[in-house]
């Protein structure tokens, strides 16, 4: 009786001790899988480089088939000098020249919107989605600050995808052409990225 007890006990440490043992490996193992330190050439990152992008913009807010579209606005919007609180959804063009019928080099998808009250200042949300070339299906993703008065804007690239993975730079707006009847741009983008 007193040995089989003694025997008991043991048993039950000795399970405490295995079950604590498989319990911490299994936590080890977990954390080991949620995140590790890899290689960069694992995911085919070599050198980094910098690229010159150069395209027109094109924001066709006019005629039956405009590129950007007001999508939401405040009451006070229309009394507001800069227009603040609109919002406009864009498909934009991007062509490699400034002809609207140049070649199309990829679309300006994202959000304009009117941020200042004081000045023309538009918060831009977009991608850059191209479609030509060796960068077809690559995306470029933009967040910044954009006073179209101004001769040049300078907007952060923050991001992007395929081949421009681990972007980041800064892209140089400059209007080419407003039409002050219609309001639609022509804005040239001179943008410099670093990527892999
Ligand atoms: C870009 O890629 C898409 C999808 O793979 C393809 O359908 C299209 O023809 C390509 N465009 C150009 C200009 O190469």
């Amino acid at each position: 009786m007193a040995i089989s007890k003694t025997f008991l006990s043991i048993f039950s440490i000795l399970s405490l001790i295995l079950l604590f043992i498989f319990s911490s490996l299994t936590v080890a193992e977990d954390s080991h899988l949620f995140h590790k330190t890899i290689s960069p050439t694992l995911l085919d990152l070599h050198k980094e480089k910098l690229s010159h992008l150069h395209f027109y913009f094109h924001d066709i807010v006019s005629g039956p088939k405009p590129t950007a579209v007001n999508v939401a606005q405040a009451q006070m919007t229309n009394k507001s000098p800069t227009g603040f609180g609109m919002v406009t959804m864009t498909d934009d063009p991007l062509t490699s020249s400034p002809e609207p019928d140049s070649k199309l080099v990829g679309k300006a998808q994202g959000i304009y919107a009117s941020a200042a009250q004081d000045e023309i200042g538009l918060l831009m949300v977009m991608n850059f989605a191209f479609t030509e070339g060796k960068y077809n299906g690559s995306t470029l993703s933009v967040l910044g600050r954009n006073t179209v008065f101004s001769a040049v804007r300078e907007i952060p690239i923050v991001g992007g995808s395929g081949l421009f993975r681990f972007s980041r730079g800064y892209a140089k707006a400059k209007t080419h052409t407003f039409d002050l009847k219609t309001g639609d741009a022509v804005v040239e983008y001179n943008v410099y990225v670093f990527h892999y």
